[in-house]
């Protein structure tokens, strides 16, 4: 049996297999929009394992699965054996044999990493504390959507170099742009963390506003991601200047977009005149997780159509 293609981490794909999904997507999209049948996954079976919180994670694979002819099984680590212990490898081992391949939202990336290595169908990444790679696909065909060619441009980090964060750093070697961060002071990217090759595409800034100063996109996300809630009060305080207000997107390109993966808390990293503001693509992103997933999901089990 060959080993089934995975999507962990960003970097797991090349640029030309993104060209391909993009390709794919606007396809796939466009039969959606026009309330197409596009049915080449029936009989196909998603489980989709969640061991944090999810709204649109959850919502895009399972009616992207749906939609494409097929059905989606989910899974919590509440009311499963993965809650009390059972050894990733063997869940892997059993829930690879019943369906045809497997999302999961988990904590550390090494626990993905042992679940595909014991797997015998796909398995994607729908968040761990070091990655989001499902998010950076819908947030770089959205600016292509937007704006065209993302190669050469400049995004804007401000405030937590966490998960979505070290996504976009792996994305930036693949697609040839920029990425200036700018955290907190003991919040920096770890270069390691983040898988990173080098530091050719990425540039850490003090100020958040002279990381923001002239990027095509200001993007931000929460101060506190799941699995960190404890330190809560101590980060609303940490991160009290690293908001994205108006000020800071004046400093932007006056064409540049705002993104923010959701959920959103207004008042905290970003602000309300922003993120409800012209500049923010916010909804266009959270709508295009499900059709470049459709895409993803497409790919992994047929392969190029
Ligand atoms: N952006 C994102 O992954 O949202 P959910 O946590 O709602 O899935
Ligand atoms: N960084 C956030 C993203 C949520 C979609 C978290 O991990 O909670």
């Amino acid at each position: 049996m060959t080993a089934p293609r995975h999507f962990l981490q960003f970097k797991d794909f090349s640029r030309e297999e993104f060209d391909y999904l993009f390709e794919r997507t606007r396809w796939i999209k466009q039969q959606f929009k026009s309330y197409h049948q596009y049915w080449p996954l029936v009989d196909r079976s998603l489980v989709m394992i969640f061991e944090k919180a999810s709204t649109r994670t959850r919502l895009s694979f399972e009616a992207g699965m749906q939609q494409l002819g097929g059905s989606a099984i989910y899974l919590n680590t509440r009311d499963s054996q993965l809650g009390r212990g059972e050894p990733v490898e063997d869940a892997a081992q059993v829930i690879s044999r019943m369906s045809d391949i497997v999302m999961i939202r988990t904590f550390e990336q090494e626990i993905i990493e042992r679940f595909a290595g014991h797997s015998r169908v796909p398995v994607i990444n729908g968040l761990t504390n070091e990655y989001h790679p499902c998010q950076i696909l819908a947030d770089i065909y959205t600016f292509i959507e937007h704006r065209g060619s993302i190669q050469g441009k400049t995004v804007a980090w401000i405030g937590d170099s966490n998960n979505v964060c070290n996504t976009w750093l792996q994305a930036a070697e693949v697609f040839g742009f920029n990425v200036h961060v700018s955290t907190p002071p003991g919040y920096e990217v770890e270069a390691e963390r983040a898988g990173l090759y080098g530091n050719d595409h990425f540039e850490q800034f003090a100020d958040p506003m002279d990381a923001a100063r002239g990027a095509d996109l200001v993007t931000t996300d929460v101060w506190t991601s799941m699995g960190f809630e404890a330190e809560n009060e101590e980060r609303l305080r940490d991160f009290a200047d690293w908001q994205v207000d108006e000020e800071m997107m004046k400093v932007a390109r006056p064409d540049a977009v705002f993104m923010h993966c959701l959920p959103a808390h207004r008042g905290e990293e970003v602000a309300a005149e922003v993120i409800d503001g012209p500049q923010s693509v916010v909804w266009d992103e959270a709508e295009n997780r499900l059709h470049t997933q459709k895409a993803l999901m497409e790919f992994l089990l047929l392969g190029r159509v």
